[in-house]
């Protein structure tokens, strides 16, 4: 029997405590808010999986590398495809009540895929089913102690391998955990972004832990920008299902404009659609675009998508009569802490699960309704790797490891990075000629005085200007040289909030790094000065602060 640190509660920490409680382990399950608190919760198309006869592993295998526009990982993705199926029976099992229809399991249709294949329970409510269930589950098995308003700080590295973590307690007191492994949870970084349809506890805090670790982390300037969130204070997701099911997008002139943008219109890929939505917005003075659901009725609105409904009453708008004002917003990090197939990360020690890992199985744009499916996958495998010898904690994978890091690391410790050097703005070290930026203009967010303390709400202002759907060489640079201003709080700090805004300079740092380091344009990343993808680019990069000489 080991003792197992699982971090965050979404579905990937839920199922992987479960699962080592029930391979005998004692485990602790910390999680920053309350349980159901999580991105899970908030997630309404469904789980993508190769279930129905008309279906096959290798076509949702096909359709997932497709979206991932050249930069998965194979490997990763048949994994993910073929041991899917199995890991929803398993929900099935946990207490998930997937939709039915007169076929059998209800399904649905969303961009990018070329078979209905995602099932959804409660309408356009899957998450908090999953959510609900596997929480019930966590809360019958004696062995897993969950302790809630509790976050992570940093993990603790003894001899190259992690052995704990150090965590604030809701009393605001700091504490070491040790584990005989720990399996990060943590979830994605939405609160990067002024706008987002995660919740607020998505601040990125496993993968700046897992950074500052030393582990790799890659793919980061990956970001996932969903095409339809609701423009009103909150952002709440409208689900690409309701695309699925018939509904259009109009311009302010009620014209459909993605009839012009991709054969598919409105079943464009995500990023295709997201792109095409900011620069309609940008040519109609900033206004949101329409979603037309009109043609759908009441009925089938009502009953399909009860989330989405209760949250445009909430907003005053009644979707059966009217067209709803929509706008991209963060939704998904496809880059993460870099893991092999069994979850394991580059320390001894670390597994990451879900959206906090970069398995490989997303690439540059993860096909929908592919994330749950990702988080119960790998939450099994890395269960079942424990107790597994540890594989040699070189790098992973081939990949491009980018220039050293950065981030709030002292200068007596590590090298400057050049990109981050003030005194490189203008001109970024290793420019060559030919890749002169041109001159355009970048929204300017105004940077802060050097030394400043990092302001959550500018940093998020920033990085939507400036890293957000549409990027460009000139805004990137301007994001990297106001970052080098900032400082973090401490992390002794027995703030929360303080801590996370620790987190979240590390990661805008290393996100826009990666960002200016990937001159082309791929999946979601898009840059105004590189609108190509280059072929020769088709490879990942990494970050990693244990490749950092020191002095
Ligand atoms: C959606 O329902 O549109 C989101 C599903 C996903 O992010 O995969």
């Amino acid at each position: 029997m080991a003792a197992i640190l699982v971090i965050g509660s979404g579905l990937g920490g839920l199922l992987a405590a479960v699962r080592a409680a029930d391979a005998g382990h004692q485990v602790v399950l910390v999680t920053k808010s309350v349980l159901p608190e999580s991105n899970t919760r908030y997630a309404q198309g469904g789980i993508a999986a190769a279930l129905f006869r008309d279906d096959s592993v290798d076509t949702h295998v096909v359709d997932t590398l497709r979206a991932g526009a050249g930069l998965c990982d194979p490997a990763a993705v048949r994994v993910l495809c073929e041991e899917g199926p199995a890991r929803v029976r398993d929900l099935i099992r946990f207490g998930v009540d997937f939709d039915r229809d007169e076929s059998g399991v209800a399904r649905g249709l969303e961009a990018a895929h070329s078979r209905s294949r995602v099932v959804h329970a409660g309408g356009d409510a899957t998450g908090a089913a999953v959510e609900a269930a596997l929480v019930a589950t966590v809360q019958r098995r004696a062995t897993i102690e969950v302790r809630e308003h509790t976050m992570l700080v940093d993990l603790i590295v003894d001899d190259d391998r992690v052995t704990g973590a150090r965590v604030l307690g809701p009393d605001g007191v700091q504490l070491s955990l040790a584990a005989d492994a720990v399996i990060l949870a943590t979830g994605g970084a939405g609160a990067l972004f002024t706008h987002t349809t995660n919740p607020s506890v998505a601040t990125g805090d496993g993968v700046a832990a897992a950074w500052r670790a030393g582990a790799s982390v890659t793919d980061l300037e990956f970001y996932q920008f969903h095409p339809t969130a609701l423009a009103v204070p909150g952002t709440p997701l409208v689900s690409e299902a309701v695309r699925g099911e018939g509904a259009v997008l109009r311009d302010q002139l009620g014209d459909r404009f993605m009839l012009a943008e991709h054969a598919d219109a409105e079943l464009a890929p995500r990023d295709v659609v997201a792109r095409a939505i900011a620069s309609q917005m940008e040519q109609q003075g900033g206004t949101p675009v329409l979603l037309d659901a009109t043609a759908l009725g009441r009925e089938l609105l009502e009953t399909r998508f009860p989330t989405i409904t209760a949250a445009c009453r909430a907003a005053g708008l009644d979707w059966a009569v009217d067209p709803i004002p929509v706008a991209p917003a963060a939704h998904y990090w496809m880059g993460g802490v870099e893991t092999d197939a069994w979850g394991r990360t580059s320390l001894p020690g670390l597994f990451a699960v879900g959206e906090v890992a970069r398995t490989g199985a997303h690439g540059a744009n993860r096909l929908a309704s592919n994330s749950l499916l990702e988080a119960a996958v790998f939450a099994d495998r890395a269960v079942r790797a424990l107790g597994e010898p540890w594989r040699a904690s070189t790098t992973l994978s081939p990949f491009a490891v980018l220039s050293p890091s950065f981030a709030n690391a002292t200068r007596s410790e590590y090298l400057p990075h050049p990109l981050f050097d003030p005194a490189n703005a203008s001109q970024p070290a290793g420019s060559s000629p030919s890749l002169v930026e041109p001159a355009e203009t970048a929204t300017r967010t105004p940077p802060a005085g050097l030394g400043t303390l990092v302001n959550r709400q500018t940093l998020q202002q920033l990085l939507w200007d400036s890293a957000g759907v549409h990027r460009s060489g000139v805004g990137l640079r301007h994001a990297a040289h106001s970052l080098t201003q900032w400082v973090s709080p401490p992390a002794t700090s027995p703030d929360v909030a303080a801590l996370e805004d620790r987190n979240l300079l590390d990661l805008a740092r290393l996100l826009v790094s990666a960002a200016r380091a990937r001159e082309e344009s791929r999946g979601a990343h898009y840059r105004s000065d590189f609108t190509d993808t280059r072929p020769e680019l088709a490879r990942s990069y990494s970050q990693s602060r244990s490749l950092i000489p020191a002095k």
